[in-house]
């Protein structure tokens, strides 16, 4: 069995204060990996530090501050080099949903861009020396399905983000760097439960909508985010890989 060879390695992984971020946070620091976490509140990310550190995990580097500031990027990726010393993984996970039940205005469509598209490139952009010096770079954005119903912001950024990521994996692959998608399909996390605020509304969904019958849990996201991240993943690249208990429905 190969090692996953996360020990020891330094990661950077946004939105790390909720969610499938702090599942990532927590599934890395197990497996040895030195982790700078970024996200807009402090207390959360706090919240996940000190979790890390009650797990037994090295006492992660936190960073608040918003990603779509301009500078952010350059911010976090001198962070990451002075207080890790290297990267050879980044989680691009931060990201948002169109907020429930209203067409967004332009200013909400350049937010959504800024967020699932923007930000993840550019970090992915300046970290990429870094990833290539590790010999081992692995990039990994979370996004989300393409099964549009309705307009939505969100989905058109999460497509551009899918066709990047594509695009930006063929660049790097000789240096030894991956890059792969995420796709959660209906995971418990703090956005989605403002989606489904009731255990009601979601089960509901469920029933309909997911083969599973339930929502996912963070961790059985943060799992699939840590194989890509590990040395078993090492020749899977240019992949968007859906989490969600069989709701996408293409083949
Ligand atoms: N959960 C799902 O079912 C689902 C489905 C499809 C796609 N996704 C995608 O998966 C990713 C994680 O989703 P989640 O449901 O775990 O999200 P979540 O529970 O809402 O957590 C999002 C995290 O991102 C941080 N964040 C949000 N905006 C930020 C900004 N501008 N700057 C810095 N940090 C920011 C949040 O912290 P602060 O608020 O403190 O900044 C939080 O830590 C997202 O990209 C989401 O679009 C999730």
């Amino acid at each position: 069995m190969i090692d996953p060879g996360l020990t020891g390695v330094g990661a950077v992984v946004t939105g790390a204060g909720a969610g499938i971020g702090r599942a990532v946070a927590e599934d890395l620091a197990r497996q040895g990996a030195r982790l700078l976490l970024v996200a807009r509140r402090t207390g959360p990310l706090e919240e996940t530090a000190e979790r890390i550190v009650a797990a037994g995990g090295l006492r992660p580097v936190v960073l608040a501050g918003d990603l779509a500031e301009p500078g952010a990027a350059r911010r976090i990726a001198n962070a990451a080099r002075s207080e890790l010393g290297g990267v050879g993984v980044l989680v691009n996970n931060a990201g948002q949903a169109d907020p429930p039940g209203g067409a967004l205005d332009e200013a909400g469509w350049q937010r959504s861009f800024e967020l699932n598209f923007h930000v993840k490139r550019r970090l992915a952009q300046e970290l990429r020396p870094d990833l290539e010096a590790s010999r081992r770079g692995r990039v990994v954005n979370l996004v989300g399905l393409l099964e549009p119903t309705v307009v939505s912001a969100a989905q058109a950024a999460i497509a551009a983000c899918r066709l990047w990521s594509k695009a930006f994996s063929r660049e790097v692959a000789a240096a030894g760097v991956t890059v792969n998608c995420v796709a959660p399909g209906r995971i418990d996390s703090e956005q989605v439960r403002r989606h489904f605020p009731t255990p009601d509304s979601r089960a509901r969904y469920a029933a309909a909508h997911v083969p599973a019958g339930r929502f996912g849990a963070p961790a059985e996201a943060a799992a699939l985010v840590t194989f890509l991240c590990s040395a078993r993943a090492a020749y899977l690249t240019g992949q968007t890989v859906a989490v969600d208990g069989g709701l996408q429905r293409h083949a």
